[in-house]
């Protein structure tokens, strides 16, 4: 790891070497580690975390967190959050977790790399409202809420931009082997899974941005319409879906540019049909319900009784900010935008509100049938939605600006850099996965 790339604080996160290091003898050390620990819990227990307090402890408390997960429900840590209000408060380096090259990371994410000058992306975290707290991402914590667990991310990519930004945050602190990864450029990226043979867990990513069953543009560019059957789930990942214990399910910018339906193998309608085919316009919104649906009813049928957590992941918006996408300035900001600078809530709001209302759907029917289906929302669109700054834009490519500022060309105001703010959403599941339920 480069010197650039050290998180500031050291407690943040563990240092990168594999195993919690001691010089001592295991007994010594661990009569130390008790000593630390109970003087610890008696600072917790006598000063009330509240506010300011919290601020002030949350470094050793991370630290107690990280070393010995068994503490985790010291008191105050059963508040409740809500994650997916907050801002984007200043903290240096916060974000500065990985080198994005040496964990394979997508070059096009790979923005220091291509060679973006500013930093600054780098230095914010999300502060959750009302103070709540929400710690810097932990490896070890993350590794040991998954012990003996399979990881899947399904769905478009920003659902791989979150498992890379895993894979970084992971593989920086704990020995990997990587399992299999398609061949082929771009398959490469879009189908692959880990193991952490420290704490036995895998963690996979498949490509499918429709959530269920497609063919055309989304397997081959070269096609120009997208054909999606609404009534079955994703081939390629509904066969390994009995082996899955925590899903990250992400999809919706797809369904938004459009494609042709089916239900049963007959076109049932379109959004955004190429002009020459007469069909039923369906809009977006319902095709979206029913990927969704479609999704979670084969996980939740293939659950059967073993305990599974499904995490509906929420809409990231985009922001060229109206100029085409082919303009080299639809995304040069270097700064988040502050709370209320930029009223774009509606953009996200009702493709947001369709995740929630599926997720709410998919409870009342689990409930009926006592499944051990566990169904939590990760709503990350608010809090993406205020990091314009921190997209590839042109340094999607190396060094974009190697002969001065082009005229045309594309930027990347979609996904996020790596390190960046995706990283953030792990954060945030980690909390869920770690919440009782
Ligand atoms: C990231 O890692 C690559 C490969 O090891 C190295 O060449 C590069 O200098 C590193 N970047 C930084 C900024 O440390
Ligand atoms: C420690 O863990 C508890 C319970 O998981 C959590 O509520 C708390 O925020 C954590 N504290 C820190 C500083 O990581
Ligand atoms: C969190 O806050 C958002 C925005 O106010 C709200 O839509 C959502 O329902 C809240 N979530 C929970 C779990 O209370
Ligand atoms: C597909 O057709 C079946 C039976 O005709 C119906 O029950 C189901 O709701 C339809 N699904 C979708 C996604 O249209
Ligand atoms: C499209 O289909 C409708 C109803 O089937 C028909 O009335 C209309 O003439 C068709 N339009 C074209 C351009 O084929
Ligand atoms: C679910 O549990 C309730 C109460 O334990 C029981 O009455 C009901 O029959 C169960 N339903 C199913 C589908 O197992």
């Amino acid at each position: 790891m480069g010197s650039a790339y050290q998180p500031l604080d050291p407690y943040n996160q563990k240092p990168s070497s594999k195993k919690y290091g001691c010089f001592l003898s295991k007994p010594v050390c661990a009569w130390l580690a008790c000593g630390f620990l109970f003087l610890a819990l008696l600072h917790l227990l006598c000063c009330s975390p509240d506010g300011t307090q919290q601020a002030l402890f949350s470094p050793l408390r991370q630290y107690i967190n990280n070393t010995y997960s068994f503490v985790s429900s010291v008191p105050g840590g059963g508040r409740s959050c809500n994650y997916s209000v907050g801002n984007w408060v200043w903290a240096p380096g916060h974000a500065r977790r990985y080198n994005a090259t040496e964990c394979n990371a997508k070059e096009s994410h790979d923005c220091i790399r291509n060679g973006r000058p500013d930093t600054r992306y780098l230095d914010w975290r999300w502060q959750p409202a009302g103070g709540c707290p929400l710690p810097a991402f932990d490896a070890g914590a993350f590794l040991s809420a998954v012990h003996g667990k399979h990881v899947a991310f399904i769905g478009d990519s920003m659902a791989r931009n979150q498992a890379q930004s895993l894979i970084c945050l992971l593989t920086a602190a704990f020995p990997y082997r990587l399992l299999y990864r398609d061949v082929g450029e771009v398959r490469k990226y879009n189908f692959w899974r880990y193991v952490f043979p420290t704490h036995d867990v895998k963690v996979s990513y498949y490509w499918n941005p429709f959530l269920v069953k497609a063919t055309g543009k989304s397997v081959d560019d070269t096609i120009r319409e997208n054909h999606v059957h609404l009534d079955t789930p994703g081939d390629r990942w509904a066969a390994d879906a009995d082996t899955f214990d925590v899903v990250v399910l992400a999809a919706a910018h797809w369904l938004l540019n459009g494609a042709i339906y089916y239900n049963n193998s007959e076109v049932i309608g379109a959004h955004n049909p190429p002009p020459e085919l007469n069909t039923t316009g369906l809009g977006y919104a319902w095709p979206l319900h029913m990927a969704y649906r479609t999704s979670v009813e084969r996980l939740r049928s293939s659950a059967a009784g073993r305990p599974r957590t499904l995490v509906l992941a929420t809409f990231s918006m985009s922001h060229f900010e109206g100029k085409p996408t082919d303009d080299p300035t639809a995304c040069t900001r270097t700064e988040p935008y502050k709370d209320g600078e930029k009223d774009n809530e509606w953009v996200f709001r009702e493709v947001r509100d369709i995740v929630y209302d599926e997720a709410e759907a998919a409870r009342a029917r689990s409930g009926e049938d006592n499944s051990s289906l566990r169904i939590e929302v990760l709503d990350v669109s608010k809090l993406a939605s205020l990091r314009p700054d921190g997209h590839p834009g042109l340094y999607m490519r190396p060094n974009p600006l190697a002969n001065g500022m082009p005229e045309k060309m594309y930027s990347d105001c979609l996904h996020f850099c790596l390190p960046g703010p995706v990283d953030t959403f792990n954060e945030i599941l980690l909390q869920i996965l770690r919440k009782k339920r």
